[in-house]
């Protein structure tokens, strides 16, 4: 069965349907931004955009995304230049190793779509499926207020 799935605008194509979104993301599509660190849907380093809602790309079926939308971390930016919150998490440090970066950043440009000034227990909580090794999570929670100003800002 051939499926097709539209990645940041672009449909791309693909046999192969029994594979995760994440394999044909990273292994056939070569869209390496989308992270695969534990492959069980524990992490959330491959948080993804599916028609919208926030997935971790490991658990969905190929097949499951024909079809429909996916925005990955490279659909963010305009260009060279990052979003809000991409920007943000530079200034505030957020980022160490940057293996759970690019989800940490959809997951937040999501909350910040829905809950545009959060208190740093909502941004707890809705980041609480986003695992960091390496910040101990204050400079993220940093990026999330930073990047909730400068999007208040430019309102
Ligand atoms: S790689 Fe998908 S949740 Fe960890
Ligand atoms: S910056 Fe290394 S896992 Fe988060």
């Amino acid at each position: 069965m051939t499926i097709g799935v539209t990645v940041n605008g672009k449909l791309y194509q693909d046999e192969c349907d029994s594979v995760s979104l994440l394999v044909l993301l990273r292994d056939h599509w070569r869209l390496l931004g989308t992270k695969n660190a534990c492959a069980e849907g524990e992490c959330g380093s491959c948080t993804v955009l599916l028609d919208g809602e926030l997935v971790n790309a490991c658990l969905v079926l190929a097949a499951q995304a024909d079809g429909r939308e996916v925005t990955t971390v490279e659909g963010l930016a305009d260009g060279d230049r990052p979003n809000t919150v991409q920007q943000a998490f530079l200034d505030a440090g957020a980022v160490q190793c940057g293996f759970c970066t690019p989800g940490m950043v959809l997951a937040v440009s999501d909350l910040l779509r829905r809950t545009p000034d959060p208190t740093e227990a909502q941004a707890r909580r809705e980041l609480a499926g986003n695992l960091c090794r390496c910040t101990g999570y204050q400079h993220i929670l940093d990026a999330v207020r930073l990047a909730a100003e400068r999007e208040a800002g430019a309102r």
